[in-house]
């Protein structure tokens, strides 16, 4: 039994042997499936969903893949509850555990809340974005998109470029974390205020314009403007489409031939991405919704030692 709290310290080993696990909940024309042996695995588990931030996919996905393992997803809705009256995330999960919930699934704007809650309560924490920090089981769904996109397991020899809001996205930095310990290269790009400031920590390449980043990538993962995170400078939206949105024309005449498009979600239409592109067939967007059920489902398989 362990805590999923980001992949900066997880070994490629653990990292593969996760993948490995995810990909058996994966059936043809990447449909959901669930092995039977795996069916019941959960069965008598009540798990917390704790979202204390907006979410679609990762709130979704963790809820089903509880269920498909046959646990129970307790939601827990902050707004409704005693927080209200001031009570903290630590008080509320040690008082849920004394009830019996195995589990927390926990999404939150302060970077420390999983670490405390992981501290202090006794039961396995699942980091499903906290701040600018991680997003974990995002860096693992993205890998399993590429592994199986490319049908090979390590990412020697593979060119991945993120591009956009790079400082202030937990995506990106589970995304390098997890990209870097497979062997992929990488290469950053953003706008000057949304590239982080402390580049040796990341080791990875930056590009300050998009066609340099876009060059010989294999992989290109587009992310949102996190305007909600975005204190300072506002960023103009026109200049931002023209200086870094990937529309039909980007992709034929500034992408190697062949790549693919990546996106977490929710994908601002029109902005970062042109609706053409976000659904044309070098999209793998909707592949990565569907891998986030099968990841989440081995990641708690993994952690509450049921694989
Ligand atoms: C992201 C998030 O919340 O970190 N979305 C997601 O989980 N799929 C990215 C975003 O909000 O832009």
């Amino acid at each position: 039994m362990k805590s999923v709290l980001g992949l900066a310290d997880m070994s490629r080993d653990e990292i593969l042997a996760i993948l490995e696990l995810a990909a058996q909940f994966v059936g043809e024309d990447d449909a959901p499936c669930t092995p039977t042996r795996y069916q019941d695995a959960l069965r008598g588990a009540s798990i917390a969903l704790m979202f204390f931030e907006p979410s679609t996919r990762t709130r979704a996905s963790f809820e089903l893949a509880i269920s498909r393992l046959g646990g129970y997803p307790l939601i827990f809705t902050s707004d409704a509850s005693s927080m209200k009256k001031g009570e903290s995330e630590v008080d509320t999960c040690l008082n849920l555990a004394a009830m019996g919930v195995e589990g927390f699934v926990i999404r939150h704007s302060e970077r420390r809340v999983p670490f405390t809650v992981a501290d202090a309560v006794d039961k396995p924490v699942f980091n499903a974005g906290n701040g600018i920090g991680e997003h974990p089981t995002q860096g693992l769904l993205d890998l399993l998109t590429i592994q199986r996109t490319l049908g090979r397991q390590t990412l020697e020899g593979v060119r991945v470029a993120i591009i956009g809001d790079i400082v202030h996205s937990r995506v990106a930095r589970s995304d390098v974390y997890g990209l870097r310990t497979l062997g992929a290269s990488v290469v950053v790009a953003g706008p000057a205020q949304l590239l982080p400031t402390d580049r040796a920590a990341w080791d990875v390449d930056f590009a300050t314009e998009r066609d340099a980043a876009l060059d010989g990538a294999d992989f290109v993962i587009m992310l949102r403007v996190q305007r909600e995170r975005i204190h300072s400078e506002a960023v103009d939206t026109d200049a931002y489409v023209r200086e870094w949105g990937v529309d039909e024309n980007v992709v034929e005449t500034r992408m190697k031939q062949g790549a693919w498009i990546m996106h977490p979600g929710p994908v601002m239409r029109g902005v970062e991405l042109s609706g053409r592109v976000a659904d044309s067939s070098r999209s793998l967007i909707l592949r990565q919704a569907a891998y986030g059920v099968a990841s989440r489902q081995a990641v708690l398989l993994h952690a509450m030692g049921r694989a």
